[in-house]
């Protein structure tokens, strides 16, 4: 037996990757997706506890759902992800109308326990970390589909076993896990094979890897990471990958061979979001990160020294208990010494089992809204700066689909600017297109393409419509 299904992702990429994997399990079971929540079987809303906002709006989501389930009491509901981890039985009971809670390291068995649930069995909660034998889900690219996204993602590694004192995913995720190099490339060369130009390797500390299939190594020393060995071997193994980006390293890990690795390795694209959390050593000591202001900025300076052009993004989390306004401008002079084309910006949030509850949340809630603000002036007036630079530059752009506008596609630069640009009745999906930057806008940029890129497509048109970018699937479920 099984239906319709409807996965609704919240949070981070590691969520919609687990999402995509969910629904590729579902339909190895003979499932197939629903368009309207009305006609799902199962709706499984897919969770994130990174900050409390997160989950209030998983708590509006649900009980959003509540009336569906009254008309349609067959209705499975499950909630997955961080949220089902961190509260498992306690969801269930604080929930009536919900069915399942299930974890991140158990979503092969998501269809078994759905099947139960049709069956009649009692609502359940199942959120156990595959500590002894990890598994990670391969995905299953379809060669020529037109659902092969341009840009895919692949899992090196899960959990994380750094203890940053704000920071839920430890308890969330449970400890760092890796994947075999063999497993990743193979996995890679599957997307590559399918269509997909660019990967994404994606963990909570990406560059902490170390292969599980090698001899362990001798200390758990950072310079120990055999990521940039991983890269190395994408690389080789992979000729035909265009273009290959990591997500999220930890300051720690971005070792001086990693610095190397960027040198030598042309298919890594020339950006690193680099998460920084703040610039003030106080403050980096209580949220234990391990690092000093004076190491982040020679870690990534080294990291834009070894290939020209090599931009930086960061996180930033502002009104941490005890940050004082020195604290404070201290992470706004980081910000503006390291030069951030773009960062994305946190109020600090209380999280439940995290180290940093023991210290009082005593920024008040209105500073912490000014300190956002300011935050994103700087960063702005940085990103602002930034693209009105690369106007009038060439720039090659790996065009991911068709943007919001009729008759355009949008893609990225190596550097991670988003291009907007007239691409007329040509399918340039996936393509690698040479641009002139004609305007910059707030956050992206708009080109024509050079006359050499027009003659080169002209000796090779492909028209037909562009398909739309698969990375984030804006689904709205309820409105
Ligand atoms: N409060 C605010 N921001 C947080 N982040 C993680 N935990 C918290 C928290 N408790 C931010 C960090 C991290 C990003 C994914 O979310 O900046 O890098």
């Amino acid at each position: 037996m099984s239906g319709r299904y409807l996965v609704h992702t919240f949070g981070c990429q590691m969520n919609a990757h687990d999402s995509d994997r969910m629904e590729e399990v579902l339909r190895g079971h003979g499932w197939r997706a629903a368009e309207t929540p009305a006609e799902a079987d199962l709706i499984v809303l897919n969770t994130c506890s990174v900050r409390e906002k997160a989950e209030q709006k998983l708590r509006s989501e649900v009980g959003k759902l509540a009336p569906l389930k009254r008309e349609n009491p067959g209705l499975v509901l499950a909630v997955a992800g961080c949220v089902a981890q961190q509260e498992g039985e306690k969801l269930l009971e604080r929930v009536r109308h919900l069915d399942l809670v299930i974890g991140p390291d158990n979503i092969a068995d998501l269809p078994a326990l759905v099947l139960d649930q049709m069956a009649g069995a009692p609502p359940r909660a199942h959120t156990v970390f595959d500590l002894d034998a990890p598994r990670f889900l391969a995905a299953a690219p379809a060669r020529g589909s037109t659902s092969t996204p341009v840009s895919a993602f692949v899992t090196t590694m899960k959990g994380c076993d750094e203890r940053c004192s704000f920071c839920i995913v430890p308890y969330t995720r449970g400890p760092e896990r890796y994947r075999p190099a063999t497993e990743i490339v193979d996995e890679i060369a599957r997307w590559v094979e399918a269509g997909s130009r660019e990967v994404t390797l994606l963990g909570q500390t990406v560059d902490s890897y170390r292969d599980p299939s090698l001899p362990p190594p001798a200390s758990s020393d950072p310079d120990e990471s055999q990521f940039p060995a991983l890269l190395r071997a994408i690389a080789e193994r992979v000729p035909g990958l265009g273009r290959l980006r990591y997500t999220s390293p930890h300051p720690r890990h971005a070792t001086a061979a990693l610095a190397e690795a960027h040198a030598e390795l042309d298919v890594l694209a020339r950006h690193v979001h680099m998460p920084a959390q703040s610039g003030s050593d106080r403050i980096l000591k209580r949220m234990i990160r391990r690092y000093t202001r004076v190491e982040y900025v020679e870690r990534v300076r080294r990291l834009a020294a070894a290939r020209p052009g090599i931009t930086l993004s960061t996180d930033i989390i502002v009104g941490f208990p005890g940050e004082t306004d020195a604290d404070f401008e201290a992470t706004l002079d980081l910000v503006r010494e390291v030069g951030f084309v773009s960062l994305f910006g946190f109020k600090y949030s209380p999280r439940p089992y995290t180290p940093a509850l023991k210290l009082e949340d005593d920024v008040p809630e209105a500073v912490k809204s000014e300190r956002l603000a300011r935050l994103f002036e700087v960063a702005e007036a940085q990103t602002r700066a930034h693209l009105d630079r690369l106007v009038g530059t060439t720039q090659r752009v790996l065009v991911e689909g068709a943007s919001k506008t009729a008759g355009r596609v949008s893609g990225r630069t190596e550097q991670n600017e988003i291009v907007h640009l007239d691409a007329g009745d040509l399918d340039l999906t996936g393509a690698v297109v040479e641009v002139a930057i004609v305007r910059a806008y707030k956050h992206s940029l708009f080109a024509e393409m050079t006359p050499a890129a027009r003659d080169a497509l002209a000796a090779a048109p492909r028209p037909s419509a562009p398909r739309a970018p698969r990375r984030r699937r804006a689904l709205t479920l309820l409105s």
